[in-house]
């Protein structure tokens, strides 16, 4: 594929063909997404490919939790989960998300009630031994520890897509992180980045909604002008 096109069109898929993806065509897309870039090439990723039905039934039901907590924020107004955030109204929002589980029990249920079916399901760990977290002395949220295993999330949505197929890095069940490590035998100096769900999809998007360069971008300083386009 043509690498704009793949840049510009790689959205988020959450509903696959049963197919089983192969583990040769898997192998092929881990393969290629090795090449991604880390803090001081420290690579320090370790990716658990969760066949076990049992297993996959466990991290779904890690992964609904948080998903009900997101609709409850979300129904609130906030932005879920914001490390800056209205700590009150996020916690009064959140004692709603018991109610949303169960009104969300009595229908046929979504991506998240089926995540088990998944052809492809990945558990993204993080080193932490590894990473080059240069604001881990910072006296606000750590962002960039992540920065060294995005990426390689990221290269694995694009070599998939290679292979025909799409998917979704996810992060629902880090909220519940010492359970997902317990099922999956994680030791502590590890990390859980991400759940990554890979299959054929039954659609791959075309159009993907994304803001303007000029509504994100500044020249010189924060309040800036726009950083615009030649003969804009
Ligand atoms: C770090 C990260 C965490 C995400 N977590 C979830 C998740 O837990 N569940 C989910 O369904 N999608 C998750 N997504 C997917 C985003 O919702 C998706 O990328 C975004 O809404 C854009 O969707 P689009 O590509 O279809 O436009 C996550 C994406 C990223 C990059």
């Amino acid at each position: 594929m043509e690498l704009l096109d793949v840049l510009r069109t790689t959205g988020a898929v959450r509903a696959f063909r049963p197919d089983p993806v192969p583990d040769d065509v898997l192998y092929r897309v881990l393969d290629n997404a090795r090449f991604a870039p880390s803090g001081g090439n420290r690579q320090g990723w370790h990716l658990i490919v969760v066949r076990d039905p049992a297993v996959r039934a466990g991290l779904r039901d890690l992964y609904l939790p948080g998903w009900y907590e997101y609709l409850a924020e979300r129904a609130a107004g906030l932005v879920p989960f914001a490390p800056i955030t209205d700590e009150a109204a996020e916690e009064r929002a959140l004692a709603q998300a018991q109610a949303i589980a169960q009104t969300a029990a009595q229908g046929q249920g979504g991506f998240a009630e089926h995540l088990d079916e998944v052809p492809v399901m990945l558990v993204l760990l993080a080193d932490l031994r590894a990473l080059a977290a240069m604001d881990k002395n910072l006296p606000r949220y750590t962002l960039v520890g992540g920065a060294s295993i995005y990426p390689f999330a990221w290269s694995i949505l694009l070599a998939a897509r290679e292979e025909g197929l799409a998917g979704v890095i996810t992060t629902m069940p880090i909220p519940r992180e010492p359970a997902v490590k317990a099922l999956l035998h994680v030791p502590d100096e590890f990390a859980v980045a991400a759940l990554i769900v890979l299959g054929a999809p039954l659609k791959q998007p075309r159009k993907l909604t994304r803001n303007p360069v000029e509504s994100f971008t500044a020249v010189d300083r924060f309040d800036g002008q726009p950083f615009v386009a030649p003969g804009a």
